[in-house]
């Protein structure tokens, strides 16, 4: 019997954005078999999808209750240990929760929940299930992001002074500006969804990349966020001051109605030596920036770059790295830890950083329909 990692995924079926993205990103350095899981709410749909990726049908089952309790009934050495859920919002708090009192590591795609509240009452129950949770904050396993981190946290830009932060895209152009559609989609749906679209599903990323390069905590934030439309009750547009102290400061941008905008997350962060610029559609260049001096451009797979770095590279320099690489990363970080391995705490997100997420959109919210006033996040 092959001795990778068992997993499981819920949700990513063939009709979702982000499932191949985990498929392949969890067979990359070879430590993941797929074994099976609930692709979609109808079975037959998911059994389906199961044959379309010639994988077996025998562990697709018809809804969580039933993956654990057959799961749990086979042999130790034969269950799925590792659990991705990767559904709309509103499901990963139960399904996380009943995963992880049933002894299964979980790998939850962010928003971590769909409030503040669900998101402490998991961390209580990973605290008793000792278990292995990661979020995937995508983003943070890129080889030059993880660069950034660690020349900031050698203080090779010296103090930081000044964050900006801007993740614009445009897509939701399609379906706000039409009536019936901005009524339908889940995204739009704080049942399904959250309160909060944009800041959820964008601001959260800028969020926690930037506590995650910076190694600083964002203490307090005001919001101006827009819905466009009377009937829409969720932001997709937002602008949001930040404070890490009294002489920190910063800007998160997001948009979800920048028209033409595709994926564009640029993460600029200046101290007072240097500054450090990273733009997620062309992820291989780390731009270095200091007064009075050409800017230098880092790229991933040279020696100059940092273990954690290197760690994230598979080939020689040249050869681009690209999202499905950067997710790979943050698996192959979990597996590490499902494993015993050593592995460095930058390799995946954790828990602290999915719940720091879901106060920064509760905040961010609190902040703006209290009229844009500074709101602090907890500690
Ligand atoms: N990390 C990232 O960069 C990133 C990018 C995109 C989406 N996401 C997150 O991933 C999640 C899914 O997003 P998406 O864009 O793929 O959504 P989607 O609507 O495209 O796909 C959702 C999938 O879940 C399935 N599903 C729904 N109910 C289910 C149930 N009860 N049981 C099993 N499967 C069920 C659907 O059939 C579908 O396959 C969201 O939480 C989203 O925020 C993260």
């Amino acid at each position: 019997m092959s001795s990778k990692i068992k997993l499981g995924i819920l949700g990513g079926g063939g009709d979702s954005l982000i499932g191949v993205l985990h498929r392949v990103a969890s067979s990359m350095f070879d430590r993941f078999e797929l074994v099976g899981g609930v692709f979609n709410a109808n079975l037959d749909e998911s059994i389906s999808f199961a044959e379309d990726i010639g994988l077996a049908t025998h562990r697709i089952y018809k809804d969580l209750d039933t993956l654990i309790k057959e799961e749990l009934a086979l042999p130790q050495e034969e269950r799925m240990q590792v659990v991705s859920i990767l559904t709309p919002n509103f499901l990963h708090f139960p399904m996380a929760k009943q995963l992880l009192e049933n002894g299964f590591h979980v790998i939850c795609e962010k928003p971590l929940t769909t409030t503040y509240r669900e998101a402490k009452i998991l961390e209580e129950t990973l605290k008793t299930s000792k278990t292995v949770f990661a979020v995937t904050y995508t983003y943070t396993g890129y080889p030059m992001v993880r660069q950034m981190k660690e020349m900031i946290a050698a203080g090779e830009i010296g103090n930081v002074q000044k964050v900006d932060v801007q993740y614009y895209q445009g897509w939701i152009n399609d379906i706000i500006h039409d009536k019936e559609k901005r009524n339908t989609t889940w995204r739009l749906d704080p049942e399904k969804s959250g309160i909060s679209c944009c800041v959820a599903d964008i601001g959260t990323h800028a969020f926690g990349m930037i506590e995650f390069v910076s190694g600083l905590e964002i203490k307090e934030v005001l919001a101006d966020l827009n819905y466009l439309y009377k009937d829409n009750r969720m932001d997709i547009d937002g602008t949001i001051l930040l404070r890490f102290s009294q002489y920190v400061k910063g800007v998160i941008r997001t948009s979800q109605i920048a028209t033409g905008e595709e994926n564009n997350f640029t993460v600029s962060i200046y101290g007072d030596k240097a500054g450090l610029k990273w733009e997620q559609e062309n992820p291989n260049y780390l731009y270095l920036l200091e007064d009075g001096q050409p800017m230098r451009v880092l790229k991933p797979g040279h020696s100059y770059n940092s273990k954690l770095s290197l760690d994230g590279t598979k080939l020689p320099p040249g050869h681009p790295e690209g999202i499905f690489d950067s997710m790979g990363n943050i698996y192959k970080g979990v597996a590490k830890a499902i494993n015993k391995q050593d592995y460095h705490p930058g390799e995946f997100p954790t828990m602290k950083d999915g719940i720091r997420g879901m106060n920064f959109i509760e905040k961010a919210v609190e902040s703006h329909q209290n009229g844009n006033v500074w709101t602090k996040i907890d500690n």
